[in-house]
């Protein structure tokens, strides 16, 4: 049994099946709508979440399976005390495979050892996002065409920013990918995330101006400043605009240079942007359906 709990629970080469898998899903939605017939999904979230949740559950019901959980930890029994290693075993007794996002760096890693059905973590405080990452390299892949030779721009919350720290570790493993830093001295990048880079010789910089690099980049990652993972609400206050990409500065930006975020956005993208071509963050939403149904029936063994 598998669970999925970092992007590099799979090879490159395994990824690559998934990729073609969703791409397959894509082109072919009928061939893939009862193959979760009998199946169900049990997503436990203790955390807020719109997209990951949902698009969790649209995966599993194109896939013709169900569905059950919760999206408020107040309202399961974590809110009587219960752990997270009895709730997965409650879980593994009504579901067949569980989605689950915690507050807490670990905890779902916590759950896989303690389960008899393949757990995803579908994020754990700032520490990773897996299911996000697969999903914005499947947009990289079917956008581009291949996962190689870009230069990539992450701009935002670089620290609290779980997509962030995925999606790095995950295109560490890809060939000729620049990683350009983009945030206020705040925010930086972990140090265990740079020290990896260095150690692997992956040409990375960091910069404060958005600006100053714009032209540079193929892709711009933009996040969002995580409010609820600060400290203290001052510093939020101070830091939550100092990033806002507007028509401005794509105009800068070279002409094929494609905007991703995880949404969801507050300020960092002026709405001005989603006209732009090079806008791709609603098409990345899609992407993530694809690859979440691609996802599960991976880890249920059904392809
Ligand atoms: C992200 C998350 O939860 O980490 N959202 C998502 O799942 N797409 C990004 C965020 O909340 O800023």
């Amino acid at each position: 049994m598998r669970h999925l709990m970092s992007p590099l629970d799979f090879t490159v080469d395994e990824l690559e099946e998934l990729f073609k898998l969703a791409n397959d899903i894509e082109a072919n939605h009928e061939k893939y709508s009862e193959k979760c017939h009998g199946k169900k999904l049990a997503t436990c979230f203790y955390e807020p979440s719109t997209r990951t949740r949902l698009s969790f559950e649209s995966a599993m019901i194109n896939l013709g399976g169900s569905v059950i959980g919760f999206s408020d930890a107040n309202s399961s029994s974590a809110a009587k005390g219960e752990s997270v290693s009895d709730t997965i075993r409650v879980i593994s007794c009504f579901a067949d495979i569980c989605a689950m996002r915690h507050p807490k760096e670990g905890a779902p890693m916590v759950a896989a050892s303690k389960s008899s059905i393949p757990v995803i973590n579908a994020g754990d405080g700032g520490h990773q996002h897996p299911t996000q990452t697969l999903t914005d390299l499947l947009t990289i892949r079917s956008l581009r065409g291949n996962i190689k030779d870009f230069t990539i721009g992450l701009c935002g919350d670089l620290k609290f920013g779980r997509t962030v720290h995925s999606l790095i570790n995950a295109l560490m493993r890809y060939p000729g990918i620049k990683f350009i830093f983009i945030s206020p001295p705040e925010l930086k990048v972990p140090d265990y995330i740079t020290s990896a880079l260095e150690e692997k010789g992956i040409e990375y910089k960091e910069v404060i101006s958005l600006d100053e690099v714009m032209s540079e980049l193929d892709f711009l990652y933009m996040t969002r400043v995580q409010r609820e993972r600060f400290f203290n609400e001052e510093d939020y206050v101070r830091l939550k605009d100092f990033y806002i990409l507007n028509k401005d500065k794509m105009a800068i930006a070279k002409d094929d240079m494609l905007v991703l975020h995880p949404l969801p956005r507050v300020n960092e993208i002026s709405v001005d942007v989603d006209d732009d071509p090079r806008a791709a963050y609603f098409k990345q939403v899609q992407y993530g359906v694809y690859v979440r149904m691609a996802l599960i029936l991976t880890l249920l063994e059904l392809v």
